[in-house]
């Protein structure tokens, strides 16, 4: 009976955890290509989760040296490391040194798009940003 009880008080917390796990940007604007990337339904719904292609891109190329204690003199990263805004910056600009010195230059413009959408997608604030285009 009191687990009875239990269940009857958590189960309207329910939707309030479920509203919360969708509360990720829907969309990404991409200032280089000037296009609006929807995150939230389609083909980058599922490519910017960490199993799909961004999320797969992260984990072998950049945290190739930017994993945790690592002997590149690479800051550990993760995708809470920035905000959304702020990887949105990193790739506009390549302002790290390691954009510069040819560490990125493996993938193809589409799949650096794909990373930055995974990141801006799981960043630090995307929990209260929502659509930017
Ligand atoms: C070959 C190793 C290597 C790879 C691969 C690499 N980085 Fe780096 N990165 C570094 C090093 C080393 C630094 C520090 C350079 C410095 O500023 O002295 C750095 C710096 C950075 C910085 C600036 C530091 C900070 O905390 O803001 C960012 C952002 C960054 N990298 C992001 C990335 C991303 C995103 C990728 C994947 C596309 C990536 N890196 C791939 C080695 C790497």
């Amino acid at each position: 009976m009191k687990q009875f009880v239990l269940a009857l008080a958590i189960l309207p917390l329910v939707p309030l955890f479920a509203n919360q796990a969708e509360a990720n940007p829907k969309t990404r604007y991409d200032a280089a290509s000037q296009t609006c990337r929807v995150l939230d339904y389609g083909p980058l719904e599922w490519e910017s989760r960490s199993y799909g292609e961004g999320g797969k891109l992260f984990k072998n190329i950049c945290k190739g040296c930017h994993s945790r204690d690592n002997d590149k003199g690479a800051p550990f990263l993760w995708t809470e490391s920035k905000t959304s805004e702020g990887w949105d910056r990193i790739f506009a600009t390549r302002a790290p040194k390691c954009a510069q010195n040819g560490a990125w230059d493996g993938m193809t413009p589409e799949q650096l798009r794909r990373l930055n959408d995974y990141l801006y997608r799981w960043a630090a604030d995307s929990q209260d940003l929502n659509n930017n285009c």
